[in-house]
This record gives C-alpha cells, structure tokens and sequence, in this order.
C-alpha cells in the first residue's frame, strides 16, 4: 500500500521541468495527476503555482506528451465514443430510455420535487457500478459528495445485500465527501483526480449540484457571481468524466417559471449554465406510493421517452 502512494505521488515529476518543489505545489493546488496538468490552462496552473505563465505552458506540454493528448480525426473519435460503458439503474425500463444505463464520459442529471427518487437513485447507482461488467457494472468504486447530508449507509447495506454484494466491501468502495459550502463542493471535487486513478472510480455522484450555490448566492445582484462559478465546477466534472472515463450523476431541484401557464412550469435550478453542460437530462416525477415516473428531456441523441420505476426496500427496480 505505502509504495503504491509513493508511486501515485511521485506521478507528476514525470513531467519535464516539474521538480521538488513544484510537484508539491501543483499537489497542494489540486494538479495531482499528469492528466489534471495537461488539460489545465497555462493561467490556472501559473496562477495556483506561482510560476510565470511560459513556464507553466511548458510544463503543460511536457504533460500533453507524455499523455500524448493530440488532435484525433473524427473517425477516432467515434471509435473512442464507442467505448462508452453503462451503468445500470437497477431498473431495465429506465436504462432503456437512457440507451442502456447511466453513461460514462458525460454528465447525467436528475430532477425533481422531493421524494422523487433523485437520492435513491445515487445510492443505487453506487451499488451497481460495482458490479461486474455482465451484470450491469463496471466493477468498480463511486465517489459521493453530500452537499445535503441524506447520505445513507445502511441504505446502501440494503441495496447491497439484494443484489448478493458483500455489504462491508461495497461500502469501502464509496468514498464519501460531506460538502459544506460551495467553495467545499468545488475543493474535493478540484481534488479528486487523484482519488479516481487511485481507487478505480467510475461514478462521481453529486447530491445536489446547485443547492449551496442557490443558498450562498440569493437573489439577482449574485447571479453572475454564482454562475461564473458553477460554470468553473460542471466543467470540472466533465473534464473528470473525459479524462477519466468515468460516469458524473448530479441531482438538481426543481423551480417553477413565473411565466409558464401551460404545460410544465417546473424547469430544474442552475438555469442556461447546467443546461448546456448536462448531457443528459432526467426529470421524476411522483406517482402513487412507491411509483415514480422518469422522463428523458433536451438530449441530444436520445428520444424523449418517459417510463415508470419504483423505489422498494431492495432499490430502484422496474415497476410490475
Ligand atoms: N428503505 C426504503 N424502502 C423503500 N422506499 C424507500 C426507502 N428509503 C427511501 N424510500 C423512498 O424514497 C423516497 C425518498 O426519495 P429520495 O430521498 O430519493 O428523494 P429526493 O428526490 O432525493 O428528494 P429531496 O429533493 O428531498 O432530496 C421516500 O419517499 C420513499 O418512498
Ligand atoms: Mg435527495
């Protein structure tokens, strides 16, 4: 165990030009992997580590070379899309109507008013990342940030146990974070990269993305503050999503628009920002009892398709 942290963390003085002394500064700054570096602007990078902005466009791309991060043609990209793997809900009808589960290398967001689901799911998908490739996983771990503190363990126990998971195990495979506040929020997801290479992670969860965002910054004289910066978090997480491979979940809240009368006047919160950075959008609704309907809205490449699932004591699982 010590030598492989010795290994992970003598990674980045791989890079030309990176000592000591700036290895340690990037760690502070959350630029613990090669990948953090290559991907960074010259100005974050020189701005966090305190070096003049030529020097840090070198080290960039000693970085990008080493990674050998490079224009593809389009052909390649496809095939690398090919490769996207799924994540199963624990209910086959809603990975249907998601293409095949939740996806890797992209953001999916689910909304909705309370008790719809939208922190079972997180659970549930925490537990399922962990299942082997034929069942639906991609045996491999999750991260959860908390920023409402409805994070359960014995709930994940549960979900465990039905689906034949050694609960003890599945829960050292979730790497919990209580986020207080924004600037909380953005510093452990600024200083995951580490724990994704480290731990073999797929899933990053985020319940809720906006909610301490809608707190610290009320009312219309913050609004441009408060989006600037959770511009700078989405597009952290997908920059994780892309270089990592692994699958983001975030949950929102639901608002409703003044100016709607008919149809739908509830939109999720975060406004142009978290809509064009989601990729994919998910709307629950409640039904009777433990009915709740889920619907695709906005994507790009997916119908929009609606269908039922239910929350029972055993997890997300398809409604009879
Ligand atoms: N152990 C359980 N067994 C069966 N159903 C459960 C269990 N735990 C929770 N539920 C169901 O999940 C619902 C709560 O859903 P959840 O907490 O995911 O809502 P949410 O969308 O996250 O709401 P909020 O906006 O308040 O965070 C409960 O109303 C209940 O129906
Ligand atoms: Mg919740």
């Amino acid at each position: 165990m010590e030598e492989e942290e010795e290994n992970i963390s003598s990674e980045i003085e791989k890079i030309k030009g990176v000592g000591p002394a700036i290895a340690n500064k990037l760690r502070e700054s959350g630029f613990s992997t090669i990948e953090s570096i290559a991907v960074a602007t010259a100005a974050e990078l020189a701005a966090s580590v305190e070096i003049g902005e030529s020097t840090a466009r070198k080290i960039i791309k000693a970085a990008q070379s080493l990674l050998k991060i490079q224009f593809m043609t389009a052909k390649e990209l496809l095939d690398k899309r090919r490769v996207i793997y799924k994540i199963t809900t624990g209910s086959s009808n809603l990975d249907n109507i998601l293409g095949g589960g939740i996806e890797t290398r992209g953001i999916t967001e689910f909304f909705g008013e309370y008790a719809t689901g939208k922190t079972q799911i997180c659970h549930q998908l925490s537990v399922t990342v962990q299942l082997p490739q034929d069942k639906g996983g991609l045996n491999a771990g999750a991260v959860y940030i908390d920023t409402e503190g409805t994070f359960r363990p014995e709930r994940i126990e549960q979900m465990a146990l039905s689906l034949n998971l050694d609960p003890e195990k599945t829960l050292s495979n979730i790497i919990y974070g209580r986020a207080y506040s924004t600037d909380h929020q953005l510093f452990l997801v600024k200083n995951l990269d580490e724990v994704i290479t480290s731990s073999n992670i797929k899933l990053v969860i985020i319940d809720s993305i906006v909610s301490h965002f809608r707190s610290e910054f009320p009312g219309r004289e913050s609004l441009v503050k408060r989006q600037q910066k959770l511009n700078k978090h989405l597009h952290d997480l997908l920059r994780l999503s892309d270089i990592y491979d692994c699958a983001v979940v975030v949950t929102n809240q639901v608002i409703a628009r003044p100016d709607v009368f008919y149809g739908n006047p509830l939109i999720p919160a975060g406004g142009n920002i978290v809509a064009h950075t989601v990729t994919t959008r998910v709307f629950l609704t409640k039904r009777k009892e433990n009915l709740r309907a889920a619907k695709i809205v906005d994507s790009p490449i997916l119908p929009s398709s609606e269908t039922l699932f239910k929350i029972t004591e055993e997890g997300v699982r398809d409604a009879e």
